[in-house]
């Protein structure tokens, strides 16, 4: 079965091709490289010796998503194409909107008329809103989002929801991941943010490789054992897994599914950077910062139901995630070299 993978040079989307095409599918990409590098695309071929087709488009632009369904014989989709930075949704709102939710609402219109019916969708654990407690459930309470960012990810669920109803057959499977991080163990693909790394792990790598000098840990007075945020960090090549199961899974159950994509444990910022000098015996300066705002002091998933439907286990631990963000940034100093 052939899958379209829109945002597949990104950071999630590429290492999520590289699954697909290791377990036997084919792949076609749409990106339009506002956040990534064709080079990504080179090195998923690299990695598996398969071919991807690749198509430099927008997945707002119709005519480029009927061109490609025209052309190949596309089973099913994974939707990652978006931006995702939570600090300049705040600022740029309307670019967010546009780009997030009219990418969804082409992509639903073509795979409708297209007769394609199986659609994959990137959330995010943001869309849980702050007042459930904790670990975070499939059935909390979402909404109250905190950033643009955030509405992007809860209207899109809405509208994939809805198609869902309207459009014999159509089935979605919402993937609401925590925090991805790590690598492809060869060091070939990786996180490859421009400009400052407004994520932890890319941070952490740039202060070992010296593109920076220090870390600023956000704020040590939360109410967590050690006074810095807790959050569930997860290996990509575990999450890319997870799209690999989600697919596997509607093809037996049909119509709306949801599922965290989490390890179900929490740790600190101090437990990062420790673990990250412990793996790699790279010091990381560190100073204590302000919080940032919107930040929550701690959430991690409840991963039972994937567990239990998809079958689907995180089976990397920190220390794998620690390795292989560092294979990747020792090998790529400047990523991809595209800023
Ligand atoms: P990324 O920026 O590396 O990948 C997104 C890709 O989509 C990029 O290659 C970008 O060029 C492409 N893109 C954006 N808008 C497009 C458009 N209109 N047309 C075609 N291509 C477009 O980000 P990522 O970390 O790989 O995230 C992938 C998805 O997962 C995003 O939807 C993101 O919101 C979601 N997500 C990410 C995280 C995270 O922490 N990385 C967490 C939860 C959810
Ligand atoms: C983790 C912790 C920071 C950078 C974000 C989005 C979320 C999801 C994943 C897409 C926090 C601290 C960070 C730094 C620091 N993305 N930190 N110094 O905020 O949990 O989640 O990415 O859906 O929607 O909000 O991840 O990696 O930014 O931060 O101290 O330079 O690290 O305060 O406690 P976050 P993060």
């Amino acid at each position: 079965m052939n899958v379209l993978v829109t945002g597949g040079a990104g950071y999630i989307g590429s290492h999520t091709c590289v699954e697909l095409l290791d377990q036997g599918f084919g792949v076609v990409v749409i990106d339009n490289l506002v956040n990534s590098s064709a080079k990504a695309i080179e090195r998923i071929e690299q990695i598996t010796g398969k071919h991807v087709d690749f198509y430099q488009e927008d997945v707002r632009n119709r005519a480029a998503l009927d061109r490609i369904f025209e052309k190949h014989d596309i089973g099913c989709v994974i939707h990652f194409a978006g931006l995702k930075a939570v600090g300049e949704s705040v600022h740029m709102p309307l670019e967010y909107y546009d780009n997030n939710l009219f990418s969804t609402v082409r992509l639903c219109e073509a795979m409708r008329d297209h007769g394609v019916r199986d659609i994959v969708f990137s959330s995010s654990a943001t869309v849980y809103s702050s007042e459930n407690p904790i670990p975070w459930k499939e059935t909390y309470i979402t909404g109250n989002c905190t950033s643009p960012y955030g509405w992007t990810k809860y209207m899109s669920e809405q509208i994939l929801r809805d198609t869902t109803k309207a459009v014999d057959d159509f089935s979605v499977s919402l993937l609401r991941y925590f925090n991805p991080i790590g690598a492809h163990s060869s060091g070939l693909i990786g996180e490859d943010p421009r400009g400052i790394p407004n994520n932890l792990m890319p941070f952490i790598s740039q202060v070992a490789i010296g593109r920076r000098d220090h870390l600023n840990i956000f704020g040590n007075d939360y109410d967590t054992p050690d006074g810095t945020c807790v959050r569930d960090y997860i290996h990509v090549v575990d999450l890319a897994r997870g799209h690999v199961a989600a697919i596997d899974y509607m093809k037996k159950h049909r119509g709306e599914s949801v599922f965290n994509l989490g390890t179900g444990m929490g740790y600190s910022v101090l437990d990062m950077v420790k673990a990250f000098e412990r793996v790699t015996g790279v010091k990381i300066p560190y100073e204590i910062a302000p919080r940032r705002p919107g930040d929550l002091p701690a959430f991690y998933a409840n991963p039972d139901k994937s567990a239990k439907l998809l079958n689907w286990h995180a089976q990397y631990n920190l220390d794998d995630m620690c390795r292989d963000t560092w294979a990747w940034q020792s090998k790529n100093p400047m990523g991809y070299g595209e800023e």
